[in-house]
């Protein structure tokens, strides 16, 4: 897992969108999963000025979102297809027909579930997956206990996840108590997955995912099983490491360690 540090969020934003653009222009066609919450608005941004500035193609790029509350319509204004479209799809030329996000308001979930994953496998599986982190360790939202082999499915959210994101709600008692994600073992078969956390909150589940043990109750620490999971924090979210001065130097001889290792 490569670990790198930035100063702040707005570090963070460019060095994870500079990772998604350098994906689009290697191969037109990408099939990119994208993330929603808070810590990935400054990466869109960041990705929307590219596009505006230098011209960055996204008419070929496929998107699968991780997940969706389920129970909500699309045009739902707190709904994470409703997110996609403020924060990115609408100010890029991606055709809205590339960009799949689980459908909250689907009669059957179990049928669309499996319809989700004919999709990615139908788009060639996923190039490269953007992930947040919660503050229980949830990629997607496989809360703790999460198999590490599952598959997109509707999951229970658990009390800290619904707390979290009342923020996004008129009233707490609004936030759904289920949404369909895609599973950790879907999410373990993107060729690439890039992790972006920041803040003080989520100091404390970096350090446990990045240097403890892999386990279902951080479904996170799957990425230590991946063959090329990048992270991207920011001071605050790397406080906790114990690795720092590590990941530090590896980020400063950047170009000696690229040569050596080819990454
Ligand atoms: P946040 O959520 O970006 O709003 O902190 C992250 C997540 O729950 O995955």
């Amino acid at each position: 897992m490569e670990v790198i540090v930035a100063g702040n969020y707005d570090e963070m934003s460019r060095v994870s969108a500079h990772l998604i653009a350098k994906e689009i222009k290697k191969k037109h066609n990408l099939v990119l999963g994208l993330a929603t919450g808070d810590t990935p608005i400054g990466t869109y941004k960041e990705l929307v000025r590219i596009h505006k500035n230098e011209g960055l193609d996204f008419s070929k790029v496929t998107t699968f979102n991780l997940d969706e509350y389920l129970g909500l319509a699309p045009l739902n204004k707190t709904s994470y297809n409703y997110f996609m479209w403020e924060n990115l799809f609408r100010h890029v030329n991606i055709h809205p027909g590339h960009t799949y996000v689980p459908q909250g308001n689907t009669e059957d979930p179990e049928e669309f579930c499996t319809w989700y994953e004919d999709q990615i496998k139908k788009a060639g599986g996923l190039d490269l997956q953007l992930l947040g982190i919660g503050r229980d360790g949830h990629i997607g939202f496989n809360e703790p206990g999460s198999s590490l082999a599952s598959r997109t499915r509707v999951k229970a959210l658990i009390k800290i996840t619904i707390d979290d994101n009342a923020k996004f709600f008129d009233k707490p008692e609004d936030v759904p108590r289920f949404a369909i994600t895609m599973g950790v073992g879907t999410i373990m078969e993107a060729k690439k997955l890039l992790l972006i956390a920041n803040g003080k909150k989520k100091a404390d589940v970096c350090a446990k995912f990045i240097e403890g043990p892999v386990t279902s109750q951080i479904t996170a620490t799957a990425l230590q099983l991946h063959s090329h999971a990048t992270v991207v924090l920011d001071e605050e979210a790397a406080s906790v490491l114990s690795r720092r001065e590590y990941y530090n130097w590896v980020r400063d001889n950047k170009h000696m360690v690229q040569k050596k290792i080819g990454r």
